[in-house]
C-alpha cells in the first residue's frame, strides 16, 4: 500500500470475436493518456482493460475456427493485449471474463441481489440480436435497430433482476451527482431514458453454453451485460475489493453506444447488492469512415498496426487525441492523419527539438547554457524571452480562465492541451527565428544573449516533454533523454514543473530524429496496403498467412512461435533477382522517390524507390540490386512501380542502403534464395 490517493479508471472490456479497430483504439489510448497524467499528478492509479469473452458470438467464432471456445478466446485475448502492448497502453490488469476470479465476483454479486430480493425467475420472450447480445424493442420479423442485422425470436426461462424498482434510486443519485454521467448531452440522453420507466431485465440464459453458471442453477448462464459489468469489480479484488482500495472506480470510459448499460444497469446492479458506485461514466463520441460509425459488424474499419507500423505509436495516439473534440464524433482519415503527422509532429516539435539541440551542440559543446551568462539585453530581447517563459508557465496553470494545457488534461479537453502546447511549440520557433541565435553565434561579444536564447528553447522544449508526455510517451521520454534528464518522465511531479528548473551545464543526451518527415502518398500507400492485407486475413485463431503477418508487423501475435516463423515453401513464394539499373531519374514532386529502370534477365522493369535523398540517380547507372519481382505493381505518386528494390533501413531515421553483390559479378536474372 502506498501513500499515494489511489484513482481507478477503466476501458470497456472488449468482445473476442474481433480484433481491434482504431475505434477501440480510441478508448484505450484515451485511458493511457488519463492514466499517465494522474500518475504525474502523484496517484496511484490503477487501469483496466480486458476482453469480454462470453456469449453466441464467440460460440459461433470458435465453431468457424474449428477450435475450443476456451482456446479460440485465449488466442484472441492474447492479440489484444499484444496491441496495447505496441501502442504503449500501461494497463495495469488485464481482465477476463472468463478468469476464475471474474466468475466468483459475478456468482457473489447475483448473490447479494437475489439476497436483498432483486432477482426473481420468470419468462422471457423477446427479439434478440445475437451480434449485440441484446434483446432489442422491435417486432418479429424486424431487424436491429443497432446494426440493422436480423433478430430471432426468443423465449427462454431465466432470472430476472428488478430494473424498474431503480428508476427513483437512480434519478436520485443522477440528481445528487451532477456529474456522474458526461458530457452533459449523454447525462440528458439517459435521463430521459430513465424517467420513461425501466422494465425489468433478464439476466440469465439456458439458450447459451459459453458463459459463467449460475450456481445451483444450470443451465441457467448470466447475461452478457451482468458478466461485463462486473468486470470492473472483479479487476478491484470482487467480494474483497475493500482490501485493494480502488472501488469505487473513478471514472469508467465507453463509447456512447453502451451508456445505457453503464448508467442505468451497472448502478442498479450495484445498488441492489448494496456497493458504492462509481464516481463517473464518461462517453465518448464515434471515430468515423465517411460518416459512418467505424465498426467490425460494417467492414469499414482501420487497424491500428498499419499505422503504427509506419508512423510510430506516438502519431497515432497524437491524432486519435489531437483531431476529435473529446466527446464528439470525428472522422477518421489517412489523408489527416499524415497531415497531422508532418505538420505537426516533424515540421513542429521534431523540427523543434532537432533545431535547439544541434545548436547546443555545436555552440555550447552539447552542454545546457547558462541563461544568466554576461552581455546586458536590450528591453526588446528581454522581452521576448519573458513572453515565451509566459506562454510555458501558463500551461500549468489549473485554471479554466488560462485554460491551457493542464486544466484541459484535467477536464479530458486533450485536443485543446494539444493545441495549447503546440501554441508554445511555434511561439519558441518564431523566438528562434527572430533571435536568431545562427547569426548571434558569429560574434563573441553576444554570447550571453545566444545562451539566453537557447536556453529558453530548451526550458520550453523541456516543458512539453513533461505537459505532452501522456499523448507521446515514447518521444517525450526520448526528448525528456536530449535534454540530458536523469529522472523518468512518466513520475515527474506535472504538478510541480517551474520555469528555470533546467540546470545549466547539464550535458546533452544522444541526439535522435523524434519523428523523420514523411512522403504523405508513399506512408497512406505503405498503411493501405498493409491493411488490405490484414483485412485478407481470415482470423488470427486460424495460423496467420506469413505475408500478411509480415505486413501487419505481427511480431507479437497471439502464438509467436507460430507467427515469427515462416516456412521455406512460404519463402519460396517471394521471388528475388538480380537487377541492373539501366536509368534513374528523380520524380517532380516527390522528393524522395527516384524512377529507376530495372534489367531484370527477362525483361525491363520500371521501378519506384524511395532513396532519392541518398543516391544520387546518375550514380546508380550500372549498378546491380537486389529485387522483388512478383510484387504486384502499384503506383507511388501516381507513377507505375512494378517490383521493389531491396534495401536495409538504418539508424533511427531509417536511411536506406542498397543491398549488393561485392564479391563478384553475378548474372543479371539470378535468382536470390
Ligand atoms: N463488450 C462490450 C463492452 C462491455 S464493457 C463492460 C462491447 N465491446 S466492443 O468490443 O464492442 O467495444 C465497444 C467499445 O469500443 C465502445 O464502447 C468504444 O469504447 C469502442 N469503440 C468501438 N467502435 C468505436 C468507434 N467507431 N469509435 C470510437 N469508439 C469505438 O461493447
Amino acid at each position: 500500500m502506498t501513500g499515494k490517493p489511489k484513482y481507478y479508471l477503466t476501458t470497456p472490456i472488449y468482445y473476442t470475436n474481433g480484433l481491434p479497430h482504431i475505434g477501440h483504439t480510441y478508448s484505450t489510448v484515451v485511458c493511457d493518456t488519463i492514466r499517465r497524467y494522474k500518475r504525474m499528478q502523484g496517484y496511484d492509479v490503477l487501469l483496466t482493460t480486458g476482453t469480454d469473452e462470453h456469449g453466441v458470438n464467440v460460440e459461433r467464432s470458435a465453431k468457424k475456427a474449428g477450435v475450443p471456445e476456451s482456446e479460440f478466446v485465449a488466442k484472441m485475448a492474447a492479440e489484444w493485449r499484444a496491441l496495447w502492448d505496441e501502442l504503449g497502453v500501461q494497463g495495469d490488469e488485464f481482465i477476463r471474463t472468463t478468469d476464475l476470479k471474474h466468475a466468483h465476483t459475478v456468482q457473489w454479486l447475483f448473490k447479494q441481489c437475489r439476497e436483498n430480493g432483486f432477482v426473481y425467475p420468470g419468462h422471457y420472450t423477446g427479439q434478440y440480436c445475437i451480434y449485440d447480445n441484446a434483446y432489442v424493442d422491435v417486432k418479429p420479423g424486424e431487424n436491429c435497430p443497432d446494426c440493422g442485422r436480423p433478430t430471432e425470436t426468443v423465449t427462454e426461462a431465466n432470472y430476472f433482476f428488478k430494473l424498474s424498482a431503480f428508476q427513483k434510486p437512480l434519478l436520485d443519485w443522477y440528481a445528487k451527482h451532477p456529474a456522474f454521467i458526461q458530457p452533459e448531452a449523454r447525462r440528458n440522453e439517459v435521463l430521459s431514458f430513465v424517467e420513461g420507466g425501466l422494465r425489468d431485465l433478464s439476466i440469465t440464459r439456458t439458450t447459451i453454453r459459453w458463459g459463467i453458471p449460475v450456481p445451483g442453477e444450470e443451465p441457467h448462464v448470466f447475461y452478457v451485460w451482468f458478466d461485463a459489468l462486473t468486470a470492473y469489480l472483479s479487476a478491484v479484488g470482487g467480494p474483497q475489493y475493500e482490501k485493494t482500495g480502488f472501488w469505487p472506480a473513478d471514472v469508467h470510459l465507453v463509447g456512447k453506444e453502451i451508456i445505457r448499460f453503464h448508467a442505468v444497469y451497472w448502478p442498479a446492479f450495484l445498488m441492489a447488492a448494496g456497493l458504492p458506485l462509481p464516481k463517473q461514466i464518461w462517453a465518448h463520441g464515434w471515430l468515423l469512415m465517411d460518416s459512418t460509425k467505424m465498426s467490425k459488424s460494417l467492414g469499414n474499419v482501420v487497424r491500428p498496426r498499419p499505422i503504427v507500423h509506419v508512423l510510430g505509436m506516438d502519431a497515432l495516439r497524437y491524432y486519435l487525441l489531437r483531431e476529435t473534440v473529446f466527446g464528439q464524433d470525428g472522422n477518421f482519415s489517412y489523408e489527416a492523419l499524415v497531415q497531422r503527422y508532418n505538420s505537426d509532429l516533424a515540421n513542429g516539435l521534431g523540427n523543434l527539438a532537432s533545431r535547439t539541440l544541434t545548436m547546443i551542440e555545436k555552440y555550447f559543446d552539447g552542454k545546457i547554457p547558462d541563461p544568466l551568462l554576461g552581455d546586458k539585453l536590450s528591453d526588446s530581447e528581454d522581452q521576448a524571452g519573458q513572453s515565451i517563459r509566459q506562454i510555458a508557465e501558463l500551461m500549468t496553470v489549473s485554471s479554466p480562465s488560462a485554460g491551457l494545457a493542464v486544466w484541459s488534461m484535467e477536464n479530458f479537453h486533450f485536443s485543446r492541451a494539444l493545441e495549447s502546447i503546440w501554441t508554445l511549440i511555434s511561439a519558441v520557433d518564431t523566438y528562434l527565428t527572430t533571435n536568431k541565435p545562427w547569426a548571434l553565434a558569429e560574434d563573441d561579444t553576444r554570447r550571453g544573449r545566444l545562451s539566453r536564447v537557447l536556453y529558453n528553447a530548451a526550458e520550453a522544449l523541456r516543458f512539453v516533454a513533461v505537459l505532452a508526455h501522456p499523448v507521446l510517451p515514447e518521444s517525450t521520454t526520448k526528448l525528456w533523454k536530449q535534454l540530458g534528464q536523469p529522472t523518468t518522465l512518466g513520475d515527474w511531479p506535472i504538478d510541480q514543473l517551474r520555469w528555470g528548473q533546467l540546470m545549466p551545464g547539464t550535458p546533452l543526451g544522444k541526439s535522435q530524429a523524434l519523428f523523420p518527415r514523411i512522403e504523405k502518398a508513399e506512408a497512406i500507400e505503405r498503411m493501405e496496403s498493409m491493411e488490405n492485407e490484414a483485412q485478407k486475413q481470415p482470423s488470427p485463431v486460424t495460423a496467420p498467412t506469413p505475408a500478411s503477418a509480415l505486413a501487419a508487423g505481427s511480431t507479437t501475435a497471439a502464438s509467436p512461435g507460430a507467427a515469427e516463423k515462416i516456412g521455406i515453401e512460404d519463402f519460396a513464394k517471394i521471388e528475388m533477382r538480380v537487377g541492373q539499373i539501366k536509368t534513374a531519374e528523380r520524380i517532380v514532386g516527390a522528393d524522395k522517390l527516384l524512377k529507376l529502370t530495372v534489367d531484370i534477365g527477362t525483361e525491363i522493369r520500371q521501378i519506384c524507390a524511395g532513396i532519392a535523398q541518398y543516391y544520387e540517380p546518375e550514380k546508380l547507372i550500372g549498378r546491380k540490386v537486389a529485387v522483388v519481382v512478383n510484387l504486384a505493381p502499384r503506383k507511388l505518386r501516381g507513377v507505375e512501380s512494378n517490383g521493389m528494390i531491396i534495401a536495409a533501413s538504418v539508424g533511427p531515421e531509417g536511411r536506406p542502403v542498397l543491398a549488393g553483390f561485392p564479391d563478384e559479378d553475378v548474372e543479371i536474372g539470378a535468382r536470390l534464395k
